[in-house]
C-alpha cells in the first residue's frame, strides 16, 4: 500500500551524499510520494529543483519561523515566485514558535500572515510548525479563516486533543511524525486516537525526529512505516485501512500529480 511522506526536508546537507539513494530507499520501502519542504528561499529553491528531478518528489515552498528574522526583502518575492512552479504542493513551512529565540515573534506573525495570505490567493494549502505557541497560531488561523476557506496542515503535531480539534473546525488537517512512537508519548497517542479518520497525516520530518527503534539516527523518508504502523495500531485499524486513509487525505489536500 503506497505512503505518503508529507514533509521531508530532502534538501538538506545531511542528505548531500547520498539523496538519490534515500529516495530510492522511500520507494522501495512503499512511500511513493515525498514533500520536500523548504525553509529560506534557497532551501524552497533547492526542493523545487529536487521535485523537477524526481518523480514522486514534490515540493513545499516558504520561510520557516526561524529564519524569518534573517530573510531578506527579495526572499519573500522568491517564494511567491517559486509558488507557481511545477509540483509545488503547499505554502510552508510557516508557523510561530516561541521555543528558539531565532526571530522577534513579530516578524514570525508577519510572515505567517504573508503565508496564509498567499495560500489563500493561490489555492495551494499551507504547512504549520507551531512549538509553544498554539494559541497564537489558532488566532491567526482564525483571522485568515474570516477572509475565506483554510486548508492546510499541522505538521509534526504535539499539541491537545482540544488544539487538533479546533484546527480541524478551521479547516486543517493534523500530521504525526515519529514522536508518537517514543515510548513515553501516551499523551501524543491518546490524542492521535481522536482526529476524524478524513484529517490525519503522516510525516517522517527527515532528517529528523526519527522514529522508534531508529531513534537518534538521522531519519530518511523509507521509515514511515514505523509511524505508520504505530498510528494505525493506536487508532485500532489494520495496517492496510490507515495507510490507504492517509494516503487519499494526502491526495486530497495536497493534490499530487507527478
Ligand atoms: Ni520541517
Amino acid at each position: 500500500m503506497p505512503l505518503v511522506d508529507t514533509h521531508a526536508h530532502l534538501d538538506q546537507e545531511e542528505f548531500d551524499s547520498d539523496r538519490e539513494a534515500v529516495i530510492n530507499r522511500a520507494h522501495d520501502a512503499g512511500v511513493d510520494a515525498i514533500i520536500a519542504v523548504g525553509v529560506t528561499a534557497a532551501s524552497s529553491w533547492a526542493v523545487v529543483d529536487l521535485a523537477a528531478r524526481f518523480p514522486g518528489v514534490f515540493a513545499a515552498v516558504g520561510i520557516q519561523p526561524n529564519y524569518a528574522a534573517q530573510a531578506k526583502p527579495e526572499d519573500w518575492q522568491v517564494v511567491v515566485e517559486l509558488a507557481s512552479r511545477p509540483k509545488v504542493v503547499a505554502v510552508g513551512e510557516t508557523g510561530l514558535d516561541r521555543h528558539w529565540d531565532y526571530s522577534p515573534f513579530a516578524v514570525q506573525q508577519d510572515f505567517f500572515d504573508r503565508h496564509l495570505r498567499l495560500s489563500q490567493d493561490r489555492k495551494l494549502p499551507f504547512i504549520v510548525h507551531t512549538r509553544e505557541s498554539d494559541a497564537d497560531v489558532l488566532e491567526m488561523l482564525r483571522e485568515a479563516r474570516r477572509r475565506g476557506p483554510l486548508a492546510g496542515v499541522m505538521h509534526s503535531f504535539t499539541g491537545t486533543a482540544e488544539t487538533a480539534a479546533a484546527c480541524i473546525e478551521l479547516g486543517l488537517w493534523i500530521s504525526f511524525a515519529g514522536m508518537i512512537t517514543f515510548k513515553k508519548s501516551n499523551d501524543l497517542r491518546a490524542v492521535a486516537a481522536t482526529i476524524p479518520p478524513q484529517r490525519i497525516l503522516i510525516e517522517t520530518d527527515s532528517p529528523y525526529l526519527a522514529p522508534h527503534p531508529l531513534r537518534g539516527k538521522r531519519n530518511e523518508p523509507a521509515n514511515l512505516i514505523h509511524t505508520a504502523t504505530c498510528l494505525a495500531e493506536v487508532r485500532g485499524q489494520s495496517p492496510a485501512e490507515f495507510f490507504a486513509q492517509t494516503t487519499a487525505n494526502a491526495q486530497a489536500l495536497f493534490r499530487l500529480v507527478a
